[in-house]
């Protein structure tokens, strides 16, 4: 879930905008005021989100704006002290009169450097690499591995059996942690072909020019890869309820958006049975999409919490690697953690190795030749478990076993 980061990214931006208006009134001092605080809202995203996708286009338009802000204090000739702090940013690769974004919007050449960027941006954003990651490693969830197999790895080795054709879209939505990015790798990796993961989050960033264009992009990418090299290709959407969002504030936008990804869904789902194109969205927040929206994922699928049995299968897959005390009791352990997500069962595992190792350091003896730490057991979890709350909540899941009674499809 990546909410944070838009909230930041927004306010940036409405210092960016203020920053060009004022620029193309002519505001020359209040401009350079704006433009420095769009600035430092970029380098803050950057810093606390050192890995989010869009960092690079920030850093661009960061240094875009600096580039803006220097070029309006030697045209100006501004006295020193109304110059605004230095930033942080290292502007030395560029070229003083590249300030795409930060030009009045009248500028034809600022135009044309934004188609450009716009499609550079675009491909970072796209990862087509496949996932290492096996279906034993997803654990439980037998549900969805066998809708995954359904309709996606048997049609694609067999299509001559399925002459009434197969679900072409399938939703993943559940509480966080619970594997549905996991899953979608899994299933990437399994199939002969492309993934294109994607975020839905960034494909609506302001930044990246109008989002209905990214989409479109987006399909016509996945439609060419399937077409011209004959293999399947696997198009993962995450957090695909921020297409609906309200981040779009322009009037109208989040409609042209929402219209366009239904009628890709549409030329998807009408394909010959030759298109081997696949769309799995996921998302935490099932109840903000719309009936229309929903009817093109032909399959939808609760990624739940685990289970007892399969907490039991958590903690063993993930002490595996750990120096463990014979008498560890993983049975217990998995009782304890009710309501504890795959992933917390996961942090839970690494808190209590950094316990030990934390010990071991503290003992003093670390760096002496051949020590390891004590064996982790059953009253480190404990109290590990005591101290770490489950992360999500009884409401939350409620709320999603309410709306899966009314709109899953297996
Ligand atoms: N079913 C599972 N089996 C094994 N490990 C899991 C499972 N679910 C989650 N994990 C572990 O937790 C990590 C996070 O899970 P994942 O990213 O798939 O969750 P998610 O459902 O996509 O969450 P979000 O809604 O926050 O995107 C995984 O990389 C994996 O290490
Ligand atoms: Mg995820």
């Amino acid at each position: 879930m990546s909410l944070a980061p838009q909230e930041l990214e927004n306010s940036a931006s409405k210092y960016a905008a203020e920053a060009i208006r004022l620029d193309s009134q002519g505001s020359r001092g209040m401009a350079i005021q704006s433009y420095q605080r769009a600035i430092e809202a970029l380098v803050k995203l950057v810093q606390i989100y050192p890995d989010y996708k869009l960092n690079k286009v920030y850093m661009e338009r960061a240094n875009a704006y600096q580039n803006r802000i220097k070029a309006l204090q030697m045209s100006h000739g501004l006295e020193e002290e109304e110059r605004p702090a230095p930033s942080s940013i290292d502007n030395s690769k560029q070229e003083p009169s590249n300030g795409h974004g930060a030009k009045p919007a009248s500028s034809g050449t600022a135009k044309s450097n934004n188609v450009e960027t716009l499609k550079a941006d675009f491909d970072d954003l796209v990862m087509k690499e496949k996932p290492n990651v096996s279906w034993n490693e997803v654990i439980g969830l037998e549900d969805a591995k066998r809708a995954i197999r359904e309709s996606i790895v048997y049609p694609m080795k067999r299509a001559d059996l399925f002459p009434l054709g197969w679900p072409r879209g399938i939703l993943l939505y559940g509480p966080p942690g619970c594997g549905k990015t996991l899953l979608a790798a899994a299933a990437a990796a399994e199939i002969d072909g492309y993934f294109i993961n994607v975020d839905a989050a960034s494909m609506m960033s302001k930044w990246l020019g109008e989002a209905e264009k990214n989409i479109s992009k987006l399909f016509k990418m996945a439609r060419n890869l399937n077409e011209s090299e004959g293999v399947p290709v696997l198009l993962f959407i995450d957090e695909i309820d921020s297409l609906l969002g309200t981040r779009n504030s322009e009037v109208g936008g989040e409609v042209r958006v929402k219209n366009q990804f239904l009628t890709e869904m549409d030329g998807i789902n009408g394909k010959s049975k030759e298109s081997q194109l696949y769309v799995i969205g996921a998302t935490n927040k099932p109840w903000s999409l719309e009936a229309g929206f929903l009817r093109r994922f032909q399959k939808r699928i609760y990624v739940t919490l685990p289970d007892n049995a399969s907490r039991t299968n958590l903690f063993s897959q993930y002490t595996r690697p750990l120096n463990v005390e014979g008498s560890l009791k993983i049975e217990e352990l998995a009782k304890i953690a009710e309501g504890y997500s795959a992933s917390d069962i996961k942090d839970i595992c690494q808190s209590v190795q950094l316990r030990v190792v934390n010990e071991l350091f503290e003992s003093g003896k670390a760096m002496e030749a051949g020590t390891n730490p004590r064996p982790v057991s059953t009253p480190d979890f404990r109290e590990i478990l005591k101290i770490r709350k489950p992360s999500v909540s009884v409401d939350m899941i409620r709320a999603y076993m309410r709306w899966s009674d009314q709109f899953k499809a297996l």
